[in-house]
Protein backbone atom coordinates (compact mmCIF):
# COMPACT_ATOMS: atom_id res chain seq x y z
CA UNK A 1 0.00 0.00 0.00
CA UNK A 2 0.96 3.76 -0.72
CA UNK A 3 2.80 5.31 2.34
CA UNK A 4 0.84 8.48 3.84
CA UNK A 5 3.37 11.30 3.23
CA UNK A 6 4.52 13.79 5.79
CA UNK A 7 6.23 17.03 6.77
CA UNK A 8 7.76 17.73 9.60
CA UNK A 9 7.87 21.32 11.23
CA UNK A 10 10.16 21.66 14.15
CA UNK A 11 12.39 19.06 14.53
CA UNK A 12 12.97 19.41 18.10
CA UNK A 13 12.69 17.33 21.20
CA UNK A 14 8.49 15.98 20.06
CA UNK A 15 8.62 16.00 16.42
CA UNK A 16 12.39 14.53 16.61
CA UNK A 17 11.60 11.99 19.69
CA UNK A 18 8.33 11.50 19.79
CA UNK A 19 6.86 10.89 16.51
CA UNK A 20 9.41 11.04 13.78
CA UNK A 21 11.10 7.34 14.97
CA UNK A 22 7.62 6.12 14.57
CA UNK A 23 8.15 6.17 10.84
CA UNK A 24 11.09 4.45 10.74
CA UNK A 25 10.05 1.14 11.65
CA UNK A 26 9.58 -0.73 8.48
CA UNK A 27 5.54 -1.04 9.50
CA UNK A 28 4.87 2.22 9.36
CA UNK A 29 2.22 3.44 7.21
CA UNK A 30 3.72 6.87 7.32
CA UNK A 31 7.08 8.15 5.73
CA UNK A 32 8.68 11.67 6.42
CA UNK A 33 9.53 13.68 3.19
CA UNK A 34 10.46 17.31 4.31
CA UNK A 35 11.19 18.80 7.01
CA UNK A 36 11.48 22.48 8.82
CA UNK A 37 13.74 23.55 11.37
CA UNK A 38 15.97 26.52 11.34
CA UNK A 39 18.29 24.94 13.71
CA UNK A 40 21.06 23.50 11.24
CA UNK A 41 22.74 20.87 13.13
CA UNK A 42 19.14 19.57 14.15
CA UNK A 43 18.09 20.05 10.36
CA UNK A 44 20.85 18.28 9.29
CA UNK A 45 20.92 15.38 11.39
CA UNK A 46 17.25 14.75 11.01
CA UNK A 47 17.75 14.61 6.75
CA UNK A 48 20.44 12.29 7.41
CA UNK A 49 18.71 9.66 9.15
CA UNK A 50 15.28 10.09 7.35
CA UNK A 51 16.80 10.19 4.32
CA UNK A 52 15.37 13.89 3.05
CA UNK A 53 17.12 15.38 0.10
CA UNK A 54 18.30 19.36 0.34
CA UNK A 55 15.11 19.60 -1.67
CA UNK A 56 12.96 18.84 0.95
CA UNK A 57 14.92 20.25 3.23
CA UNK A 58 13.62 23.99 4.81
CA UNK A 59 14.87 26.34 7.53
CA UNK A 60 11.18 27.54 8.51
CA UNK A 61 7.68 26.81 8.27
CA UNK A 62 7.22 29.80 6.43
CA UNK A 63 9.81 28.28 3.97
CA UNK A 64 8.18 25.01 3.32
CA UNK A 65 4.73 26.06 3.24
CA UNK A 66 5.41 28.60 0.77
CA UNK A 67 6.15 25.74 -1.62
CA UNK A 68 2.83 23.89 -3.16
CA UNK A 69 1.22 20.82 -0.81
CA UNK A 70 4.25 18.41 -0.53
CA UNK A 71 2.77 15.65 1.43
CA UNK A 72 -0.95 14.42 2.75
CA UNK A 73 -0.09 15.11 6.12
CA UNK A 74 1.76 18.35 8.41
CA UNK A 75 3.13 17.42 11.91
CA UNK A 76 3.16 20.55 13.48
CA UNK A 77 6.13 20.64 16.78
CA UNK A 78 7.26 24.06 17.09
CA UNK A 79 6.86 25.83 20.33
CA UNK A 80 3.66 26.79 22.00
CA UNK A 81 3.07 30.35 20.66
CA UNK A 82 3.41 29.72 17.17
CA UNK A 83 1.21 27.03 16.44
CA UNK A 84 -1.44 29.26 15.12
CA UNK A 85 -0.13 30.37 11.80
CA UNK A 86 1.17 27.19 10.81
CA UNK A 87 -1.67 25.43 11.53
CA UNK A 88 -4.03 27.75 9.83
CA UNK A 89 -2.07 27.63 6.41
CA UNK A 90 -1.43 24.26 6.39
CA UNK A 91 -5.15 22.85 6.40
CA UNK A 92 -5.88 25.64 3.89
CA UNK A 93 -3.25 24.09 1.74
CA UNK A 94 -4.65 21.24 2.23
CA UNK A 95 -3.02 18.95 4.97
CA UNK A 96 -4.24 17.02 7.40
CA UNK A 97 -2.68 17.87 10.80
CA UNK A 98 -1.13 16.65 13.86
CA UNK A 99 -0.67 19.44 16.11
CA UNK A 100 1.47 19.34 19.17
CA UNK A 101 -0.73 20.49 22.16
CA UNK A 102 -1.53 23.15 23.30
CA UNK A 103 -3.47 24.19 20.46
CA UNK A 104 -3.01 27.66 20.96
CA UNK A 105 -1.87 29.80 24.07
CA UNK A 106 -4.79 32.34 23.09
CA UNK A 107 -8.42 31.15 23.39
CA UNK A 108 -9.83 32.97 20.21
CA UNK A 109 -7.10 31.20 18.15
CA UNK A 110 -7.49 27.60 19.13
CA UNK A 111 -11.43 28.34 17.60
CA UNK A 112 -10.57 29.77 14.78
CA UNK A 113 -8.26 26.80 14.39
CA UNK A 114 -10.95 24.24 14.30
CA UNK A 115 -13.44 26.44 12.26
CA UNK A 116 -10.43 26.23 9.67
CA UNK A 117 -10.14 22.39 9.88
CA UNK A 118 -13.83 21.98 9.23
CA UNK A 119 -13.98 24.85 6.28
CA UNK A 120 -11.26 22.58 4.52
CA UNK A 121 -12.51 19.16 5.63
CA UNK A 122 -8.87 18.26 6.95
CA UNK A 123 -8.58 16.13 10.17
CA UNK A 124 -6.77 18.17 12.82
CA UNK A 125 -5.52 15.73 15.35
CA UNK A 126 -4.14 17.31 18.90
CA UNK A 127 -1.19 15.25 20.81
CA UNK A 128 -3.63 14.51 23.92
CA UNK A 129 -1.29 11.63 24.12
CA UNK A 130 -2.88 10.27 27.34
CA UNK A 131 -5.98 9.45 25.79
CA UNK A 132 -4.08 6.78 23.70
CA UNK A 133 -1.57 5.42 27.38
CA UNK A 134 -3.31 1.74 28.50
CA UNK A 135 -3.75 3.39 31.50
CA UNK A 136 -6.23 6.04 30.84
CA UNK A 137 -8.23 3.85 28.01
CA UNK A 138 -8.40 0.91 30.65
CA UNK A 139 -9.95 3.17 33.12
CA UNK A 140 -12.57 4.95 30.52
CA UNK A 141 -13.08 1.16 29.58
CA UNK A 142 -14.02 0.29 32.94
CA UNK A 143 -16.18 3.73 34.06
CA UNK A 144 -18.30 2.68 30.95
CA UNK A 145 -18.61 -0.67 31.53
CA UNK A 146 -20.35 1.00 34.63
CA UNK A 147 -18.00 -0.92 37.33
CA UNK A 148 -18.21 1.69 39.64
CA UNK A 149 -21.85 2.58 38.97
CA UNK A 150 -22.09 6.41 37.70
CA UNK A 151 -19.25 9.19 38.10
CA UNK A 152 -20.30 11.19 41.00
CA UNK A 153 -16.48 12.84 41.70
CA UNK A 154 -13.02 12.67 40.43
CA UNK A 155 -9.62 13.06 42.38
CA UNK A 156 -6.67 13.73 39.68
CA UNK A 157 -3.31 15.51 40.54
CA UNK A 158 0.14 15.94 38.63
CA UNK A 159 3.15 15.18 39.94
CA UNK A 160 5.15 17.22 38.15
CA UNK A 161 8.47 16.32 40.31
CA UNK A 162 11.08 19.05 41.07
CA UNK A 163 13.71 18.36 38.88
CA UNK A 164 10.97 18.23 35.86
CA UNK A 165 9.36 21.19 37.01
CA UNK A 166 12.90 23.25 37.42
CA UNK A 167 13.90 22.20 33.95
CA UNK A 168 11.34 22.77 31.80
CA UNK A 169 8.92 25.46 34.04
CA UNK A 170 11.87 27.49 35.99
CA UNK A 171 14.60 27.19 33.71
CA UNK A 172 13.31 26.23 30.30
CA UNK A 173 10.64 26.84 27.87
CA UNK A 174 7.44 26.73 29.77
CA UNK A 175 8.36 29.11 32.26
CA UNK A 176 7.49 32.42 30.93
CA UNK A 177 3.68 32.86 30.44
CA UNK A 178 3.98 36.03 27.59
CA UNK A 179 6.99 33.68 26.39
CA UNK A 180 4.72 30.34 26.20
CA UNK A 181 1.63 29.66 28.18
CA UNK A 182 0.55 29.70 31.38
CA UNK A 183 1.57 26.51 33.63
CA UNK A 184 -2.41 25.27 33.60
CA UNK A 185 -2.31 24.86 29.79
CA UNK A 186 1.55 24.13 28.93
CA UNK A 187 1.43 21.41 31.35
CA UNK A 188 -1.90 20.44 32.03
CA UNK A 189 -4.04 21.04 29.59
CA UNK A 190 -3.53 16.88 29.53
CA UNK A 191 -5.38 16.62 32.69
CA UNK A 192 -8.48 18.66 31.98
CA UNK A 193 -8.84 16.66 28.39
CA UNK A 194 -8.78 13.50 30.68
CA UNK A 195 -11.18 14.86 33.19
CA UNK A 196 -13.13 15.79 30.36
CA UNK A 197 -13.20 12.79 28.54
CA UNK A 198 -13.52 10.67 31.08
CA UNK A 199 -16.65 12.31 33.10
CA UNK A 200 -18.11 12.50 29.48
CA UNK A 201 -20.40 15.67 29.90
CA UNK A 202 -20.12 19.48 29.33
CA UNK A 203 -18.06 21.91 32.31
CA UNK A 204 -20.56 24.32 33.64
CA UNK A 205 -18.06 25.77 36.22
CA UNK A 206 -14.53 26.29 36.95
CA UNK A 207 -12.29 27.86 40.09
CA UNK A 208 -8.82 27.76 40.37
CA UNK A 209 -6.40 28.55 42.93
CA UNK A 210 -2.35 28.41 42.77
CA UNK A 211 1.08 30.58 42.75
CA UNK A 212 4.89 30.67 41.74
CA UNK A 213 5.42 30.18 45.37
CA UNK A 214 8.94 28.85 45.96
CA UNK A 215 11.24 29.92 42.59
CA UNK A 216 11.17 33.33 43.31
CA UNK A 217 14.44 35.63 44.17
CA UNK A 218 13.98 36.35 47.75
CA UNK A 219 13.91 32.74 48.49
CA UNK A 220 17.41 32.33 47.20
CA UNK A 221 19.77 30.50 49.84
CA UNK A 222 22.28 33.13 51.15
CA UNK A 223 25.18 33.74 48.95
CA UNK A 224 24.04 32.15 45.46
CA UNK A 225 25.30 33.16 42.69
CA UNK A 226 23.26 33.61 39.00
CA UNK A 227 24.55 30.30 37.60
CA UNK A 228 25.38 26.92 39.44
CA UNK A 229 28.59 26.44 38.71
CA UNK A 230 30.04 30.05 39.26
CA UNK A 231 31.05 28.58 42.87
CA UNK A 232 27.59 28.39 44.53
CA UNK A 233 28.17 27.50 47.96
CA UNK A 234 24.66 25.92 48.38
CA UNK A 235 25.75 23.11 45.77
CA UNK A 236 25.19 19.80 48.37
CA UNK A 237 22.02 21.31 49.69
CA UNK A 238 20.03 22.13 46.73
CA UNK A 239 18.07 19.71 44.82
CA UNK A 240 17.87 21.87 42.16
CA UNK A 241 21.93 22.46 41.85
CA UNK A 242 22.28 22.01 37.72
CA UNK A 243 25.32 19.56 37.41
CA UNK A 244 23.65 16.66 39.98
CA UNK A 245 20.50 16.84 37.60
CA UNK A 246 22.47 17.38 34.37
CA UNK A 247 25.44 15.43 34.19
CA UNK A 248 25.68 13.12 37.49
CA UNK A 249 22.23 11.22 37.12
CA UNK A 250 22.26 8.87 34.90
CA UNK A 251 20.92 5.53 33.83
CA UNK A 252 17.36 6.17 33.05
CA UNK A 253 15.23 7.20 29.92
CA UNK A 254 14.09 10.48 31.57
CA UNK A 255 18.28 11.75 32.49
CA UNK A 256 19.00 10.89 28.95
CA UNK A 257 16.60 13.80 27.58
CA UNK A 258 17.07 16.10 29.75
CA UNK A 259 20.81 15.52 28.95
CA UNK A 260 19.71 15.91 24.76
CA UNK A 261 17.67 19.13 25.70
CA UNK A 262 20.91 20.75 27.17
CA UNK A 263 22.97 19.91 24.42
CA UNK A 264 23.45 17.73 21.24
CA UNK A 265 26.38 16.51 22.39
CA UNK A 266 25.78 14.67 25.72
CA UNK A 267 28.97 14.51 26.70
CA UNK A 268 30.54 15.66 30.39
CA UNK A 269 32.45 18.15 28.80
CA UNK A 270 29.94 19.48 26.27
CA UNK A 271 27.43 19.27 29.44
CA UNK A 272 29.27 21.36 31.68
CA UNK A 273 30.08 24.04 28.82
CA UNK A 274 25.93 23.98 27.90
CA UNK A 275 25.33 24.95 31.79
CA UNK A 276 28.39 27.99 32.27
CA UNK A 277 26.82 29.25 29.38
CA UNK A 278 23.03 28.48 28.19
CA UNK A 279 19.80 28.43 30.24
CA UNK A 280 19.81 24.81 31.81
CA UNK A 281 22.58 26.28 34.51
CA UNK A 282 20.95 29.39 35.83
CA UNK A 283 20.52 29.30 39.74
CA UNK A 284 16.27 27.84 39.64
CA UNK A 285 16.07 31.33 42.25
CA UNK A 286 17.78 33.32 39.84
CA UNK A 287 15.23 32.75 36.31
CA UNK A 288 12.57 34.83 34.38
CA UNK A 289 10.20 32.71 35.47
CA UNK A 290 6.82 33.71 36.46
CA UNK A 291 4.71 30.36 35.70
CA UNK A 292 3.08 28.47 38.59
CA UNK A 293 4.48 26.04 40.91
CA UNK A 294 1.22 24.50 42.14
CA UNK A 295 -2.05 24.65 41.00
CA UNK A 296 -5.58 23.64 41.63
CA UNK A 297 -9.22 23.57 39.90
CA UNK A 298 -12.37 22.91 40.80
CA UNK A 299 -14.46 22.05 38.54
CA UNK A 300 -18.25 21.55 37.93
CA UNK A 301 -20.51 18.98 35.44
CA UNK A 302 -23.34 18.40 34.11
CA UNK A 303 -25.25 15.27 35.82
CA UNK A 304 -23.84 17.36 39.15
CA UNK A 305 -20.26 15.33 38.66
CA UNK A 306 -17.40 17.50 40.14
CA UNK A 307 -13.97 17.12 39.58
CA UNK A 308 -10.72 18.59 41.37
CA UNK A 309 -7.57 18.20 39.91
CA UNK A 310 -3.83 19.38 41.80
CA UNK A 311 -0.63 19.99 39.79
CA UNK A 312 2.30 20.12 42.34
CA UNK A 313 6.15 20.86 41.31
CA UNK A 314 7.17 19.71 44.79
CA UNK A 315 6.75 15.90 44.29
CA UNK A 316 9.76 12.90 44.46
CA UNK A 317 7.93 11.24 41.37
CA UNK A 318 6.48 11.94 38.36
CA UNK A 319 3.28 10.67 38.21
CA UNK A 320 -0.71 11.15 37.12
CA UNK A 321 -3.05 9.73 40.21
CA UNK A 322 -6.56 9.56 39.83
CA UNK A 323 -9.39 8.43 42.17
CA UNK A 324 -12.79 7.65 40.87
CA UNK A 325 -15.55 7.90 43.52
CA UNK A 326 -19.06 6.51 41.84
CA UNK A 327 -22.69 5.21 43.21
CA UNK A 328 -21.35 1.88 43.12
CA UNK A 329 -17.69 1.45 43.37
CA UNK A 330 -14.01 3.06 43.81
CA UNK A 331 -11.16 3.08 41.27
CA UNK A 332 -7.81 4.79 41.50
CA UNK A 333 -4.54 4.31 39.67
CA UNK A 334 -1.64 5.03 39.49
CA UNK A 335 -0.04 5.92 36.02
CA UNK A 336 3.74 5.40 37.14
CA UNK A 337 3.05 2.64 38.72
CA UNK A 338 1.04 0.91 36.23
CA UNK A 339 -1.69 0.20 37.73
CA UNK A 340 -5.18 0.32 38.45
CA UNK A 341 -7.39 -1.11 41.25
CA UNK A 342 -11.46 -0.74 42.14
CA UNK A 343 -13.93 -2.23 44.25
CA UNK A 344 -17.45 -2.90 44.16
CA UNK A 345 -19.37 -1.74 47.02
CA UNK A 346 -21.53 -4.86 47.07
CA UNK A 347 -18.43 -7.28 46.32
CA UNK A 348 -16.13 -5.54 48.22
CA UNK A 349 -13.23 -7.23 46.93
CA UNK A 350 -10.49 -5.25 45.33
CA UNK A 351 -9.99 -5.95 42.00
CA UNK A 352 -6.28 -5.06 40.70
CA UNK A 353 -5.27 -4.31 36.94
CA UNK A 354 -1.54 -4.81 36.46
CA UNK A 355 -1.00 -2.97 32.79
CA UNK A 356 2.37 -3.95 30.89
CA UNK A 357 2.69 -0.09 30.29
CA UNK A 358 5.23 0.41 26.85
CA UNK A 359 8.84 1.96 27.15
CA UNK A 360 7.98 4.53 24.73
CA UNK A 361 6.93 7.91 25.62
CA UNK A 362 4.03 9.03 27.55
CA UNK A 363 3.18 5.30 28.84
CA UNK A 364 3.08 4.40 24.55
CA UNK A 365 0.43 7.51 24.22
CA UNK A 366 3.31 8.87 21.51
CA UNK A 367 3.40 6.30 19.63
CA UNK A 368 -0.84 5.86 19.91
CA UNK A 369 -1.65 8.79 18.58
CA UNK A 370 0.39 8.26 15.50
CA UNK A 371 -1.85 4.85 14.87
CA UNK A 372 -5.08 6.47 15.61
CA UNK A 373 -3.87 9.45 13.26
CA UNK A 374 -3.17 7.25 10.43
CA UNK A 375 -6.02 4.63 10.45
CA UNK A 376 -8.46 8.04 10.89
CA UNK A 377 -6.86 9.68 7.41
CA UNK A 378 -7.45 5.83 6.18
CA UNK A 379 -10.79 5.81 6.89
CA UNK A 380 -11.44 9.56 7.01
CA UNK A 381 -12.54 9.80 10.02
CA UNK A 382 -12.52 11.77 13.21
CA UNK A 383 -9.79 10.88 15.81
CA UNK A 384 -10.44 10.57 19.60
CA UNK A 385 -8.31 14.15 20.20
CA UNK A 386 -10.10 16.36 17.51
CA UNK A 387 -9.23 19.59 17.18
CA UNK A 388 -12.97 20.18 18.19
CA UNK A 389 -12.94 17.11 20.78
CA UNK A 390 -9.51 19.25 22.36
CA UNK A 391 -11.74 22.58 22.56
CA UNK A 392 -13.50 22.09 25.59
CA UNK A 393 -10.40 21.39 28.06
CA UNK A 394 -8.40 23.76 26.56
CA UNK A 395 -10.84 26.50 27.10
CA UNK A 396 -11.65 25.33 30.60
CA UNK A 397 -7.83 26.12 31.13
CA UNK A 398 -8.01 29.44 29.80
CA UNK A 399 -11.25 29.81 32.29
CA UNK A 400 -9.13 28.31 35.22
CA UNK A 401 -6.05 31.00 34.47
CA UNK A 402 -8.62 33.53 34.45
CA UNK A 403 -10.26 32.09 37.89
CA UNK A 404 -6.64 32.34 39.59
CA UNK A 405 -5.68 35.65 38.21
CA UNK A 406 -9.51 37.44 38.80
CA UNK A 407 -9.92 35.50 42.16
CA UNK A 408 -13.70 34.44 40.49
CA UNK A 409 -16.19 31.34 39.39
CA UNK A 410 -15.99 30.92 35.76
CA UNK A 411 -18.91 30.31 34.20
CA UNK A 412 -18.15 28.14 31.28
CA UNK A 413 -21.48 29.37 29.11
CA UNK A 414 -20.67 32.55 29.81
CA UNK A 415 -17.54 32.23 29.11
CA UNK A 416 -18.03 30.32 26.09
CA UNK A 417 -20.06 32.82 24.39
CA UNK A 418 -17.79 35.10 24.37
CA UNK A 419 -15.79 33.21 21.42
CA UNK A 420 -19.40 32.67 19.62
CA UNK A 421 -19.43 28.86 20.78
N1 LIG B 1 2.16 16.11 23.85
C1 LIG B 1 2.97 16.25 24.88
O1 LIG B 1 2.88 15.51 25.84
C2 LIG B 1 4.06 17.29 24.88
C3 LIG B 1 5.17 17.16 25.73
C4 LIG B 1 6.14 18.17 25.68
C5 LIG B 1 5.99 19.26 24.85
N2 LIG B 1 4.88 19.36 24.06
C6 LIG B 1 4.68 20.52 23.14
O2 LIG B 1 5.40 20.25 21.94
C7 LIG B 1 5.83 21.48 21.34
C8 LIG B 1 7.33 21.38 21.05
O3 LIG B 1 8.04 21.14 22.26
P1 LIG B 1 9.56 20.64 22.22
O4 LIG B 1 9.91 20.20 23.58
O5 LIG B 1 9.76 19.71 21.09
O6 LIG B 1 10.29 22.03 21.93
P2 LIG B 1 11.65 22.26 21.13
O7 LIG B 1 12.02 23.67 21.38
O8 LIG B 1 12.61 21.17 21.45
O9 LIG B 1 11.21 22.08 19.60
C9 LIG B 1 10.58 23.09 18.84
C10 LIG B 1 11.35 23.19 17.54
O10 LIG B 1 10.69 24.12 16.68
C11 LIG B 1 11.71 24.78 15.94
N3 LIG B 1 11.23 26.01 15.33
C12 LIG B 1 11.28 27.28 15.81
N4 LIG B 1 10.84 28.16 14.89
C13 LIG B 1 10.49 27.42 13.79
C14 LIG B 1 10.00 27.76 12.50
N5 LIG B 1 9.76 29.04 12.14
N6 LIG B 1 9.77 26.77 11.60
C15 LIG B 1 10.00 25.47 11.95
N7 LIG B 1 10.48 25.09 13.16
C16 LIG B 1 10.72 26.06 14.08
C17 LIG B 1 12.80 25.01 17.01
O11 LIG B 1 14.05 25.32 16.45
C18 LIG B 1 12.79 23.69 17.74
O12 LIG B 1 13.72 22.76 17.23
C19 LIG B 1 5.45 22.58 22.32
O13 LIG B 1 4.27 23.20 21.91
C20 LIG B 1 5.23 21.83 23.64
O14 LIG B 1 4.34 22.47 24.53
C21 LIG B 1 3.93 18.40 24.06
Amino acid sequence: MKKITAVLIGAGMRGREAYAPYTLDSHSEMKIIAVAEPIEERRKIFCELYGIPDSMSFKTWEDLLAQPKLADVAMICNQDKDHFAPTMLALEKGYHVLLEKPMSNKPDECVQMVRQAEKYGRILTICHVLRYTPFFTNIKKLLEDGVIGDIVTIEHSENVAYWHQAHSYVRGNWRNTAQSSPMILAKSCHDLDIICWLVDKKCRKVSSFGSLKHFRKENAPEGAPERCLDGCPHKNTCPYYAPKIYVDWNGNWQADILKKVVSQDTSREALIKALREGPYGRCVYHCDNDVVDHQVVIMEFENDITASFTMCAFTYENTRKIRVLGTKGELWGDMDKNYIEYVDFLKGDRITIKLNQSEQGHGGGDYGIIRDFIQCIKENTDSRTSAKKSLQSHLMAFAAEESRLNNKVVDMDLYLEAFGK
